[in-house]
């Protein structure tokens, strides 16, 4: 069965940005699209493990801020070198205008 956890508010993540959420041990990087949908993905860059959320978000790609990899958050795919690992994605939702992420 499903486990949702709680991540935020949606009005606490702007449109066409990201916010990071640490969870236990893990962390995690949680994106509101520019049409509202809301996605999350490991929060490190699979190269050299730098928080996405400090990165910036063009339409649906998180740039890594350290050396401008480039991410698909809603598939994980590795769109731009040095970035060449998938990030893992997690199901998101918003239920009553709470961001919960599955883990
Ligand atoms: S740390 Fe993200 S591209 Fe290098």
């Amino acid at each position: 069965m499903a486990e949702w956890t709680d991540v935020c508010a949606l009005d606490d993540i702007e449109e066409e940005d990201v916010v990071r959420f640490d969870h236990g041990e893990r962390t995690f990087a949680v994106y509101r699209s520019p049409d509202g949908e809301v996605f999350a993905t490991d929060g490190l860059c699979t190269h050299e493990q730098v928080h996405l959320a400090d990165g910036l978000v063009l339409d649906d790609t998180i740039e890594c801020p350290m050396h401008n990899g480039r991410f698909n958050y809603k598939t994980g795919a590795a769109l731009r070198t040095p970035a060449c690992v998938a990030l893992g994605t997690y199901p998101a939702r918003i239920v009553g205008g709470r961001v919960q992420i599955e883990l």
